[in-house]
């Protein structure tokens, strides 16, 4: 570029537009001019290609020694000590390229091989590495026949090991290396040949609306899932914890003459039994349900007595929001003048208030959380009376189970 530039120039000034032909140099002389142009553009040009040369050389050179040291060029200057490269396993290789005091290196066996001795070793200040020196032994292949026998290891090439720490993939770019890492892996801070594994369960557990899993998350190489208590199934998203509905799946003990009652997590069996009062008897009409037998005349304790006691099961999550109608309690029809309504004895007082909703019914409200699990009990009473006299009265029994998860 620089001698053609050169010749042009002096072409152009022999060239000039209104330049006189007689003053121009003669052609002798210009040739001569010329050729000594052409020696002092070579003799440039050599030179220029042997600083060139020396020039990519020192370059190559020094890209050698970027790769050979990756890192440790910013600490170069430190001299930090180093212990000694350790072995990889025969069989197995071994990942990380950083052997400064307190820098891990970590072995794989190939597949078919299983990793005897620690998986990771440590540069020590004694500039020993820590543990024993470890070894890749081969998996006993008849292990296979045994179904019992499982094989912790995948021998499968498709599914690679399940490791906590793998190798990353550089590439080099204008003197500079990038490297990358799978999914669910990030580079480590130490070593940049290095990959750990993301334990996302840590990274989303203080996020409330990242949070990874419903219940409880379990940290995978490269990956998490998710866990729920017994009695649940993991919902279709792998996030969320689904009840089980024991007795909708027959999953239950419950015997024929028991309620089966599915709960958040689990199920009871449930025993409905008729109370026994001194003067009244009561006949199973429904199995939720009884009613007072006829009264002998002028039984006064008997007439008393609730006309029906129906039974109420109900299966709630732990700390449900306030207030909450649970339950309503209506008159089919309505013999009397007046309805009244009331809360008789309540396991779980302080949780329960009764409401009227209308003329014909009534409302069992929850007006505080409950932490599960508990179990809570409360009779809802209902009376009709005409003129003020008791024409019949018809209680509930309702029982609350609560879970002891929020779901
Ligand atoms: C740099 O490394 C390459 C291959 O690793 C080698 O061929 C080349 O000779 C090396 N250059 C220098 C200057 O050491
Ligand atoms: C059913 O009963 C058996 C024996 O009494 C017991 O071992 C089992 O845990 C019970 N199953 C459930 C779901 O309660
Ligand atoms: C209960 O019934 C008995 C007879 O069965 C009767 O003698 C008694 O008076 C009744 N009690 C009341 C309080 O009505
Ligand atoms: C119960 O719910 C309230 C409001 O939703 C919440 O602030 C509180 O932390 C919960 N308590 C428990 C024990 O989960």
């Amino acid at each position: 570029m620089y001698s053609s530039g050169l010749f042009l120039l002096i072409f152009i000034t022999c060239q000039m537009p209104g330049s006189q032909s007689q003053e121009c140099v003669s052609r002798q002389e210009v040739q001569s001019t010329l050729r000594h142009v052409h020696k002092l553009l070579s003799a440039h040009e050599t030179s220029f290609l042997q600083s060139v040369r020396s020039l990519r050389k020192k370059l190559d050179l020094l890209h050698n020694n970027t790769i050979k040291h990756g890192s440790n060029i910013n600490a170069g200057k430190n001299s930090t000590p180093i212990c000694l490269p350790p072995n990889p396993p025969a069989n197995g290789r071994m990942l990380g390229q950083v052997f400064k005091v307190g820098h891990e290196v970590h072995f794989l066996c190939n597949p078919g091989f299983q990793l005897s001795g620690p998986e990771t070793r440590e540069c020590l200040d004694s500039l020993r590495w820590s543990g024993e020196e470890p070894t890749c032994q081969r998996i006993d292949a008849g292990a296979h026949n045994n179904p019992t026998t499982s094989i912790p290891t995948s021998t499968s090439p498709s599914s690679p090991p399940s490791v906590s720490v793998r190798p990353s993939r550089c590439i080099e770019f204008q003197d500079s290396m990038h490297c990358t890492c799978e999914q669910g892996y990030s580079i480590s801070r130490q070593d940049r040949s290095l990959c750990t594994d993301i334990d996302e369960c840590e990274l989303f557990r203080m996020t409330q609306a990242g949070r990874l899993c419903l219940h409880m998350c379990m940290n995978t190489a490269g990956s998490y899932y998710c866990q729920c208590p017994t009695g649940y199934s993991i919902s279709k998203d792998n996030r969320g914890c689904q009840d089980i509905d024991e007795c909708e799946t027959a999953a239950h003990n419950c015997t024929k003459d028991q309620v089966c009652v599915n709960t958040f997590g689990g199920h009871r069996c449930m025993v409905v039994e008729c109370p026994r009062f001194r003067n009244a008897s009561y006949i199973k009409t429904s199995p939720l349900q009884c009613e007072r037998n006829p009264c002998v005349q002028g039984n006064k304790a008997c007439l008393k007595a609730p006309l029906s006691i129906s039974f109420h099961f109900m299966s709630v999550v732990s700390n449900m929001s306030t207030p909450r109608v649970l339950f309503r309690v209506s008159a089919a029809r309505v013999l009397g003048d007046a309805l009244r309504f009331g809360l008789l004895g309540s396991r779980g007082a302080g949780h329960f208030t009764l409401q009227r909703s209308s003329r014909q019914s009534g409302e069992l409200l929850l007006v505080e959380p409950v932490q599960g699990p508990a179990t809570l009990e409360a009779e809802v009473e209902m009376s009709e009376l005409e003129r003020r006299t008791l024409l019949g009265r018809y209680v509930t029994k309702v029982t609350l189970f609560v879970s002891p998860y929020s779901f």
